[in-house]
């Protein structure tokens, strides 16, 4: 029989090669990519209008890694695959370092860093507001992201980080209100998504 190594606590240590040691780092250098090939696409001139296409780099991946974040769940009970909540804190993290990219890009190169130009389109263009809104839901949950929030947060913590749903819709219609009539698939496919994310959740909650 195929013996384990027990470490003093009784735990059962992991062997060293095993994948699920490599999954975490693969996973980052992999989420890493996105902005690897945007900063090399704009260091060969690939973009007609680099500041537009970082926007849109960024701003889809944040949207698609709280998308992909939401996903883990639902992997975990339909793959019986425990280890993949281990990713969960991390693929949260990337949504937020791409909205993050997004705002910076969007503050510095598309506003030229007028603060008061940024703040006026803030309170004057709705899908700014809205994006604004959903970067500081993301920056509180990001914030409280760690072992010692959860201590410190208890029960509460949960209902907190459950609001990455509503965040997640918001983001969605941030992306569906500044797009023109003719480019709405996109956005209607993440709402696609959303729904079938929603949908499962909700019948989850029923059955139980
Ligand atoms: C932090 C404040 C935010 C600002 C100021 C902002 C601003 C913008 C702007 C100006 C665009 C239009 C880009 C274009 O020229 O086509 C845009 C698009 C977009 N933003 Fe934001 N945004 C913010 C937050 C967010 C957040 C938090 C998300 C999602 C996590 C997000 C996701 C998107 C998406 C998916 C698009 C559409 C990209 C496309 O056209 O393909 N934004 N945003």
């Amino acid at each position: 029989m195929h013996s384990q190594s027990v470490n003093k606590e009784g735990a059962v240590a992991k062997p060293v090669l095993s994948p699920a040691r490599f999954l975490k780092p693969l996973v980052f250098i992999v989420a890493l990519l996105p902005a690897v090939f945007a900063v090399y696409g704009v260091a060969n001139s690939q973009y007609v209008d680099p500041v537009e296409s970082l926007l849109k780099i960024t701003g889809e991946w944040g949207l698609r890694f709280l998308l992909i974040t939401l996903c883990v769940t639902p992997v975990q009970i339909i793959f019986k695959w425990v280890g993949v909540a281990k990713l969960r804190r991390m693929l949260g993290l990337f949504a937020f370092f791409y909205a993050t990219m997004h705002l910076a890009i969007w503050v510095v190169l598309d506003q030229g860093l007028d603060l008061q130009e940024a703040v006026n389109a803030i309170v004057e263009k709705k899908f700014i507001t809205l994006g604004i809104t959903v970067w500081v839901g993301l920056l509180v949950l990001a914030v409280t992201s760690n072992r010692w929030s959860v201590r410190k947060l208890g029960r509460k913590w949960k209902s907190v980080h459950n609001s990455v749903y509503v965040l997640t819709v918001l983001a969605v219609v941030h992306f569906v209100w500044q797009v023109k009539a003719s480019e709405l698939l996109e956005p209607t496919a993440y709402l696609g998504a959303l729904a079938v994310l929603l949908v499962w959740r909700f019948m989850r909650m029923v059955k139980r």
